[in-house]
């Protein structure tokens, strides 16, 4: 099936994004964890460039574990700050000021000889649709956080939170988008929900999240719904049969005993959305090609 698709309000995101980040020392971009890399914006090394970056592995609680800590390290590794957050829960979002410290060491270090000694760090949250941008900010900044209100000449009646003495957030997330001529990257999104289902045929995203599936996480299906992938899958191990199978298992009919395959398959995505297949990261680092230097800012 074909996953690309071209958001129309794309080029005024893009623009509010430019303006918004005149205004900032540190970028922090969070991606989903199952899917880091289709859930990059392929912008953010030249939007960002010459500002401090920090990359949250968000909604980590849903992604597998090991795969948490080898995203971590492939990230490190490229001299990106990282960190595994659930913006859900609150969980790792206390150790992200004292990488924002890290990350914009350069800075605080180059205020402090020009004798400015208490200018806070400007952050701006980035990401694309429902990575979970306003619900990280909530979790961050919390109950204690004020408005800092306007700021005429200096922010242009933006809104900014200050978290504490050394950092401030301005509050209106900036929206980006992800590669989405990039086919892949548009059937991950559509696996995790960030791709309006109503434009995609269930059923054929089904059939390719099955066969992901069967590669990396086989027995999460088995486990779930009583199937085996040799014997149930029939000839060729056809994902149209395995698919049949959750039908079968579900009780998912149709009048008669024909199978309802749409709502099979709007189950066997809801499970796997909703972390009921367990967690699963579908990307992984060792597959990625060997990508440029990224800068520390
Ligand atoms: P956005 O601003 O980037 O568009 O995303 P938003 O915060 O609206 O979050 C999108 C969905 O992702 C929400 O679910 C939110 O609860 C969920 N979410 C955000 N961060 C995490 C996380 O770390 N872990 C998990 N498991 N979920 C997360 P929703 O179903 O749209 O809303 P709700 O029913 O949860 O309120």
């Amino acid at each position: 099936m074909n996953y690309q698709w071209y958001p129309g309000h794309m080029t005024k995101a893009r623009r509010m994004m430019q303006e918004n980040i005149k205004l900032i020392d540190l970028i922090i971009e969070l991606v989903d964890a199952r899917v880091p890399v289709a859930s990059r914006n392929p912008d953010i090394d030249e939007l960002g460039k010459g500002k401090s970056r920090i990359v949250l592995l968000n909604k980590s609680d849903l992604a597998d574990e090991g795969c948490n800590k080898a995203w971590m390290r492939y990230f490190e590794d490229r001299g990106v700050f990282a960190l595994e957050v659930n913006s859900k829960s609150g969980a790792g979002i206390k150790a992200i000021n004292n990488l924002v410290q890290k990350a914009c060491a350069e800075k605080i270090a180059r205020d402090r000889k020009r004798g400015i000694l208490n200018r806070p760090v400007r952050a701006m949250v980035v990401g694309i649709p429902n990575v979970g941008k306003s619900t990280f900010i909530n979790a961050f900044a919390g109950r204690a956080c004020t408005k800092t209100g306007n700021k005429p000449g200096v922010t242009k009646g933006k809104q900014w939170i200050r978290l504490n003495k050394s950092l401030e957030l301005l509050d209106t997330p900036g929206i980006l988008w992800p590669k989405f001529e990039d086919n892949e990257v548009g059937m991950h999104l559509a696996f995790i929900g960030s791709m309006n289902d109503e434009i995609i045929v269930m059923e054929e995203l089904a059939c390719d999240l099955l066969e992901l599936l069967r590669e990396l996480y086989p027995e999460a299906v088995t486990g779930r719904y009583g199937i085996s992938w040799e014997s149930d899958a029939g000839e060729a191990n056809s994902m149209a049969v395995m698919l049949e199978g959750i039908a079968r298992c579900r009780r998912c009919f149709l009048k008669g005993e024909n199978l309802d395959l749409k709502k099979a398959a709007d189950l066997l995505l809801d499970d796997f959305r909703s972390g009921r297949l367990g967690r699963l990261t579908l990307e992984r680092p060792e597959r990625q090609p060997v990508p440029e230097q990224e800068n520390r800012g």
